[in-house]
This record gives structure tokens, sequence and C-alpha cells, in this order.
């Protein structure tokens, strides 16, 4: 029997930071294709150990039409209401944790939007095996766990590395949508975006003004919103 592989600790490649995994197997293998590659058993919360088949979006949605993503959608408002408004676009919204989107994922699955799948997945992971290369007209980052503590900073989504890997998986034309209430994160991520200048033919900033989606906000966009505290905005166009 071939052995199966398994993927390294996606948020630490160290291994040493415990990830908090959903039990729901049934999630992942349902609407992605993927297989876990060790069942999660009651004890064993440590590791995503997950492998992807490829999507194909036009047979997940029946149609070809844009696909937009959202990576780290929390509880899904902002994807789903966006979805409600482009019938002619599909939408992904994927989180490493389930229960945030379970009530959403439910509902569109009880209402049958037809445009959207919530899946839980690991961004790194999925991006990799599941999503094709130049597939994905918009991807949605919208405030990125910050990790404010020095030593915890490794573990932020938004490195270079990541950035390629959102980049490649763009179709022509693409966009990267990006939000944060953290300045410093920003300011991290400008000289992220900087590093990888070669990559992005323009680049749009904004403060407590949303580039694309309007009226549609997500819940951590709310709140802060409602706490007053300052939100960075960012949008980048694949060159
Ligand atoms: C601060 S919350 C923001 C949620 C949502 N975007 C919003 O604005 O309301 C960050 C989310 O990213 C998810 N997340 C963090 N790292 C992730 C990863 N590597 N892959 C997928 N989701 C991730 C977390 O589980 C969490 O739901």
């Amino acid at each position: 029997m071939a052995r199966p592989r398994v993927v390294p600790n996606p948020i630490n490649f160290r291994g040493s930071v415990p990830i908090p995994i959903s039990r729901n197997k049934v999630e992942i293998g349902a609407e992605t294709g993927a297989t876990l590659v060790n069942p999660i058993e009651k004890k064993s919360r440590t590791r995503i150990e997950e492998k992807y088949e490829p999507l194909v979006f036009k047979e997940l949605f029946g149609n070809a039409n844009p696909v937009e993503m959202e990576i780290g959608c929390g509880k899904g408002k902002f994807l789903l209401d966006r979805a409600l408004e482009n019938p002619g676009t599909n939408f992904i919204g994927i989180d490493r944790i389930i229960k945030w989107m379970r009530r959403r994922k439910d509902r569109v699955e009880r209402e049958a939007v037809p445009n959207i799948r919530f899946m839980r997945a690991e961004a790194r992971v999925f991006l990799n095996e599941a999503v094709p290369p130049e597939s994905v007209s918009i991807f949605h980052v919208y405030f990125p766990d910050p990790w404010p503590k020095r030593r915890h900073q490794t573990r932020r989504v938004m490195t270079a590395d990541f950035l390629r890997l959102l980049h490649s998986r763009l179709a022509r034309g693409g966009l990267l949508e990006v939000a944060t209430d953290h300045e410093d994160y920003y300011e991290a991520m400008k000289k992220t975006v900087a590093a990888t200048a070669e990559l992005w033919d323009n680049v749009r900033e904004t403060r407590n003004e949303r580039i694309v989606g309007g009226m549609n906000k997500t819940n951590y966009e709310l709140k802060f919103e409602a706490g007053g505290k300052p939100l960075f905005y960012m949008e980048l166009a694949k060159k």
C-alpha cells in the first residue's frame, strides 16, 4: 500500500504549535475531494495532515463563472452577502476552524445557494494542492490573525511565500484584497509587498474605506468599526 504523504504542520514548520482542528471529517472529503492522512482521533489535535485532489471549479459549481475565494472567512458573513449580490460569480470560503462558519454553511446548504461553498481547510495546503494555477479572480484576506507578540510573528500568514502562492493562483488581471486593524502588521505587509514588487502591477491603499465589496463587511470589520478602530486596506493587482 502506498504510504500516505504527510504534510508538515503548515502554520509552524517546526511543528510545535498545536492547531485546533475540527473533528468533522466529512466536511473535507465531501466537498474538496480531500482525504485526511491521519484520521483525527479524540486526543490527537496537534497536527493537520490533509491531502487534496485538485478542484475542478466547473464541476464544483456546474458553470465556468469566475471564482473568488476568501481565506480565513471566519463566520462567512462577507462572502455570503457578496455571493447573494453577485449570482454570476462563484465563491469559496475557507477557514481552518469550521465552527465559525457552521451556521452559515448550514444555511447555504438549506437554501441551496448555488454559487458559494464553505470548506474547512488550511490555507497553504489547500492553495497548493486543491486550487489550480491562475484560476481565482479575487482573493479576499480580511483581518488575518495579527499575532502581536514578537515571538509569535512567524505565525503570521502574510509572508512573501504566501503572497507568491496567492499570485500563482490568481487569474490574469486578478486581485488580492487585504484588510487589517493592526498597524504594525500592515507595515510588515507593505514590506512584504515591496519584497515581491515584481509580482504586482498596481498597489492601492485606503484607510477606513473598503476597496471591494461596498457595504458588505466581515464580522471583525463591523466589530472594529463599531469600536472606532482605524482600518487599513490594500489591493494588489496581479502583473
Ligand atoms: C481574526 S479572524 C477574521 C475572520 C474574518 N475574516 C473576519 O474578518 O471576520 C481570522 C480567521 O482566519 C482563520 N485562519 C487563520 N489561519 C488560517 C489558515 N492558515 N488557514 C485558514 N484559515 C486560517 C482563523 O481560523 C480565523 O477564523
